[in-house]
């Protein structure tokens, strides 16, 4: 099956969650420069996504699309997540944040999966905080996102742990479940 993104750590992850279970897939990385719509709805940008990517593709495929939702700040940077990463990255959203004692966030994924036929998208969601102080470590928000019931953040945890947890997790999880019980399809 192949996971068509431009984030091969989106890939790393996916890829261990999978290698460990027993009945699962094999997936395979397709780097491609997906264009992400505007809209404020995670679910079209994933879904517009895959529709790229199957038309490069030809065959069965699948994308993901995440966003960090912080409560203090009316979920903002959501649908906007990858553009504000990019611009004011942690330290600016920290800025944001510096007088707010509301620290709750939350991180979500949809997998948008595509044959050419189906089309189906599955979300996951971890609940967490954001935490005053910057920690160096992990690729995009982990530096900045302590999941609940941790002290630590997504950064400062190895990828196993990350992944028993995380709300890519949980999407992956219910992708699995659909794609390989042929009486759902
Ligand atoms: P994208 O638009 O799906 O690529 O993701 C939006 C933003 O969230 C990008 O800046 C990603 O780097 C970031 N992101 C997505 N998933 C994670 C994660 O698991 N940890 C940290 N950052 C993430």
């Amino acid at each position: 099956m192949d996971f068509a993104s431009s984030n091969i750590n989106k890939y790393n992850e996916i890829n261990d969650m999978v290698s460990v279970r027993r009945n699962s897939i094999k997936v395979t990385f397709k780097k491609m420069e997906l264009k992400e719509i505007q809209s404020d709805s995670l679910l079209e940008v994933a879904e517009n996504k895959v529709l790229q990517a199957f038309k490069i593709n030809q065959k069965e495929i699948f994308v993901e699309d995440d966003g960090l939702f912080i409560e203090a700040l009316n979920d903002f940077p959501g649908v906007y997540s990858s553009y504000v990463s990019k611009t004011i990255g942690n330290v600016g959203i920290l800025d944001l944040l510096a007088n707010k004692v509301n620290r709750n966030a939350s991180f979500k994924s949809i997998i948008a999966f595509h044959d050419g036929h189906k089309f189906k998208s599955f979300t996951g969601e971890i609940k967490g905080k954001i935490p005053f102080e910057l920690t160096n470590v992990g690729w995009g928000f982990d530096p900045i996102f302590v999941p609940e019931n941790s002290d630590l953040t997504f950064g400062q945890m190895d990828l196993k742990t990350k992944n028993k947890i995380s709300h890519r997790r949980a999407a992956v999880d219910k992708f699995l479940k659909w794609y390989l019980n042929p009486r759902q399809k």
